[in-house]
């Protein structure tokens, strides 16, 4: 007998994603869904995942066991963001409105809006402030079914304030129940005090700025904006190169608002992910099939910015890249902390189908982050983070939108949502 403290039991559809890491073309629609399908952990790590019928004859729960009733529920492993903004201060909700009443994302920008405005108010936060903020997202994101996120610094754009950023997420990760996954991304802007010499920036984000952090181990990977209005594809292979040479992982924000060499250079440098790509191009696209470097797309931002394109996700799996879904939440582009809010808009912009939209934010996006050995499917020996949603089947993730259909989420073997609310302080900022 298989013995176990948490056990999740009788779900209309157990959606395991067990298999291959990262799910390529066809494949991503591969659910490995089990009918009556029920999971049991124990210490924290999955020792069973299968048939209800096999999970009575197999395992044996422990006295002080938690059972979970999942009947007429989807199970599924918690959701994976591999790309958010998560430590800032300050919203946009004004430029919201501006660009709805005509002004542009890049116009608005020029004026010293976008993200230098966040920066602003960023550098005028204190670390406990960022906590405070960030905790409260934090909160929002377990209680729509994440349990796992990437999350960058980049509204700091000084050494201190980017290290004041990361040591934020450095306390929200010794604090909070959600795995996070940090990220340097002093190349997010050169700041506006720093114009006036931009090389002598780019030096200072790949040298002392990225010793310092890799130094303190407080970033895993280092992200570039590759794009007209922030770095060139020659300045972000300086910055990039330097990451690597510190042992860090690689990203890029890669051809979000116009084709710039953001995916190439990804795939040159065997990055781990190309985010956005909404204007990639079949020689991007190429080049990240032969590196194996995931696409992060992000349909939200395309969505929210009302920008006509969108990344061409069937192009990019049918060619046997590997595709993930991120949020990227931040005040300018997705102020969404929910993955469910971006399963439909995957789905109804890019052509995603459900299941492949459920694949690539899980497996295929914990791929993305370097951690699909450790979560992004319920598989024996892997955390117990999990997520019962209040559904007849797993169509229902992207059909139903603008409602939270998490009732139960558990991340690594604990219960930290129960009946759609936190077992924890309520959810703020
Ligand atoms: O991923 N593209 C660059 N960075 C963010 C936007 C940040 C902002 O507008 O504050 C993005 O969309
Ligand atoms: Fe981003």
């Amino acid at each position: 007998m298989i013995d176990a403290d948490l056990a999740v039991v009788g779900a209309a559809e157990l959606l395991t994603l067990g298999g291959a890491a990262p799910r390529l073309g066809a494949a991503l629609r591969d659910l490995r869904i089990v009918p009556d399908g029920s999971v049991a952990a124990r210490d924290g790590r999955i020792v069973f995942a299968g048939t209800t019928a096999e999970f009575r004859r197999a395992v044996r729960l422990l006295p002080a066991a938690r059972t979970v009733d999942a009947a007429g529920a989807v199970v599924l492993p918690g959701f994976v963001d591999p790309h958010t903004h998560l430590p800032f201060a300050g919203w946009r909700d004004r430029e919201f409105v501006r660009r709805l009443e005509g002004a542009t994302y890049e116009s608005i920008a020029a004026e010293g809006g976008g993200i230098q405005s966040t920066v602003a108010a960023t550098r005028a936060a204190s670390v406990d402030d960022l906590v405070d903020l960030a905790r409260g997202r934090l909160d929002r994101m377990l209680l729509h079914g994440t349990t796992t996120v990437e999350a960058k610094s980049g509204y700091g754009l000084t050494q201190d304030d980017e290290i004041k950023q990361l040591e934020a997420l450095a306390r929200l990760a010794a604090e909070h129940p959600m795995r996070i996954v940090p990220t340097f991304l002093g190349a997010h802007i050169v700041p506006a005090e720093r114009r006036a010499d931009r090389d002598a920036y780019v030096a200072e984000v790949a040298g002392p700025m990225l010793r310092a952090i890799a130094g303190r181990g407080l970033a895993r990977a280092c992200d570039v904006f590759v794009d007209p209005g922030a770095f060139s594809a020659a300045e972000g292979e300086t910055i990039l190169g330097a990451a690597r040479a510190a042992g860090l992982a690689l990203r890029v924000h890669a051809d979000q608002r116009r084709a710039c060499g953001g995916a190439l250079l990804a795939a040159r440098l065997g990055a781990l992910s190309a985010d956005h790509l909404d204007y990639v191009e079949p020689d991007g696209i190429e080049a990240l099939r032969r590196a194996g470097t995931t696409a992060v797309l992000i349909p939200g931002a395309a969505f929210f910015l009302r920008d006509p394109r969108d990344a061409p996700a069937r192009a990019l799996i049918d060619a046997g890249v590997p595709v993930a879904l991120a949020t990227d939440f931040n005040p300018g582009t997705c102020p969404t902390e929910a993955m469910t809010a971006i399963l439909p808009i995957a789905c109804l912009r890019l052509g995603l189908l459900p299941a492949e939209a459920i694949a690539a934010a899980t497996i295929n996006a914990a791929h993305a982050l370097g951690l699909a050995g450790e979560t992004g499917s319920l598989e024996t020996g892997k955390a117990a983070d999990l997520v019962v949603v209040e559904a007849p089947n797993h169509r229902h993730l992207a059909y139903r939108f603008g409602v939270n259909p998490c009732r139960t989420v558990v991340r690594g073997g604990r219960v930290v949502v129960d009946e759609g609310r936190l077992t924890l302080p309520r959810a703020r900022g």
